[in-house]
């Protein structure tokens, strides 16, 4: 159990709210092991039809704990909370929507790729600095990406690991609507209600339909990626990026071959 997640289920709606705020909203093992609960809970409970993720005005997430990446994955990646918590957000049936402003850094960003819709506020700043960080693509992203937005735009999203805004992100058609910061969760609870209205075994049909675009083949890229993102977490050239980071300095990668 943790207060750093705080679910709420509203009128057939499970509202999951990350809640680290002096962190940045950034995401430790247990924040992650409830962030798969709800999902289960969602799928067990036939009075939710939906699920929405969200952070405050100012914060959605700034990704993975960097104090747990030094710790690395606490073993398999699948039987790991943020592998549990992937695979089971790309196969639920119950739809997800999320609202998001501030940072949405790693998986704050590949997370909602497997949402259904998906508000940002126009402070956001989406971010996947995987390759910055010395670590590779997780949650789908290598392959989901290079398919929806084509092999350059998915390289340099995934290799230079810049950040980009809503707007940006609206354009490349991985989020719905671009909101005012203080109007986003507003305009995503309107979309909630809404989905809640329609009948509900039709949209968990129409979410098994989406899901099966991507598959086996995805559900293969997750492992695949999750090995080797496991692996380069005992890297130097992550310890570098790391240690920078608490150094609060650049990374220096030039020694490295
Ligand atoms: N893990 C652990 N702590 C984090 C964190 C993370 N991912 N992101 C931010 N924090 C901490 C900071 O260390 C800082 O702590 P401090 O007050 O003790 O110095 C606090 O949260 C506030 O963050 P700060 O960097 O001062 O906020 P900012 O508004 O200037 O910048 C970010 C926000 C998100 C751009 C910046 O914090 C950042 O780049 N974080 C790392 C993101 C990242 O690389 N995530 C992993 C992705 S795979």
């Amino acid at each position: 159990m943790t207060d750093l997640v705080l679910t709420e289920k509203k009128n057939h709606i499970l509202i999951v709210r990350i809640n680290r705020l002096d962190r940045k909203n950034a995401l430790t093992h247990d924040m992650y092991t409830a962030l798969g609960d709800a999902i289960e809970q969602a799928r067990d409970d036939s009075d939710v039809r939906c699920i929405l993720y969200t952070g405050s005005d100012e914060c959605f997430t700034a990704g993975n704990d960097l104090g747990d990446f030094a710790a690395g994955l606490p073993g398999e990646f699948e039987d790991t909370p943020v592998g549990r918590f992937l695979l089971l957000l790309a196969s639920t049936n119950k739809p997800i929507i999320a609202s998001v402003n501030g940072p949405a850094v790693g998986i704050g960003t590949t997370m909602l790729l497997h949402c259904d819709l998906v508000f940002a506020g126009n402070n956001t700043r989406f971010q996947m600095p995987f390759a910055n960080l010395g670590l590779c693509p997780e949650g789908g992203s290598s392959l989901l990406l290079p398919s929806w937005l084509g092999r350059v735009r998915a390289a340099e999203l995934l290799m230079l690991g810049g950040a980009f805004t809503a707007e940006d992100a609206l354009r490349m058609g991985l989020i719905n609507r671009v909101c005012e910061p203080s109007q986003t969760e507003t305009t995503a609870l309107e979309a909630c209600t809404r989905l809640a209205a329609q009948p509900p075994a039709a949209i968990r049909t129409t979410r098994e339909l989406l899901n099966r675009a991507g598959g086996d083949e995805l559900k293969a890229a997750m492992l695949a990626e999750g090995k080797l993102f496991a692996e380069r977490l005992k890297s130097p050239e992550n310890a570098e990026a790391i240690k920078a980071f608490t150094e609060k300095r650049k990374p220096d990668f030039s020694s490295f071959s």
